[in-house]
């Protein structure tokens, strides 16, 4: 499936049109270069769930931030960008968190591909020439 964010002003339409989709899965990696709105696009999924509150824990280790939805579901949002080692995945603690059954949204999948659960749902978030995005993902 393919939808298209002609501009900002339509970011939360395009976010409830993702929501819609993503069923049973809880695991949704985010690949897409540097500028392309991947923390964009995470943050208005967030809002669409109903997010409320900023990031209610501040991790020791800025990879994770955890947020809470209307419902009280936990959401996890990864940035892995400034990974080293795998060992810092691992030291984190990831299995706990991609396998709790609550939804995690990854930034930087690439860096940590071999830890992916299988049934991660891989999304691809493009920026054209107009600063239009498409966000394309298997469904
Ligand atoms: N759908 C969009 N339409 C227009 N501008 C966007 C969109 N998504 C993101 N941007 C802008 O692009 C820039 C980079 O977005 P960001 O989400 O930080 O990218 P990434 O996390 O992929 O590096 C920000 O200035 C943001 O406002
Ligand atoms: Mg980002």
């Amino acid at each position: 499936m393919e939808i298209k964010i002609d501009s900002l002003n339509a970011i939360h339409e395009a976010a409830k049109a993702f929501v819609q989709t993503m069923g049973d899965n809880t695991v949704f990696a985010f690949y897409g270069k540097m500028g392309a709105g991947k923390t964009t696009f995470i943050k208005a999924l967030c809002e669409s769930l109903g997010v409320t509150e900023d990031v209610i824990t501040s991790p020791t280790f800025a990879i994770v931030n955890e947020y809470r939805s209307e419902s009280g579901e936990l959401i996890y949002h990864f940035d892995f960008y400034r990974i080293k080692r795998l060992e810092e995945v691992y030291d984190m603690g990831y299995e706990d968190y991609f396998y709790s059954g609550a939804l995690c949204f990854i930034e930087w999948p690439e860096l940590v591909e071999e830890l992916l659960p299988s049934d991660a749902v891989k999304v691809e978030i493009v920026e054209l020439e107009d600063g239009i995005r498409t966000i394309r993902f298997d469904d």
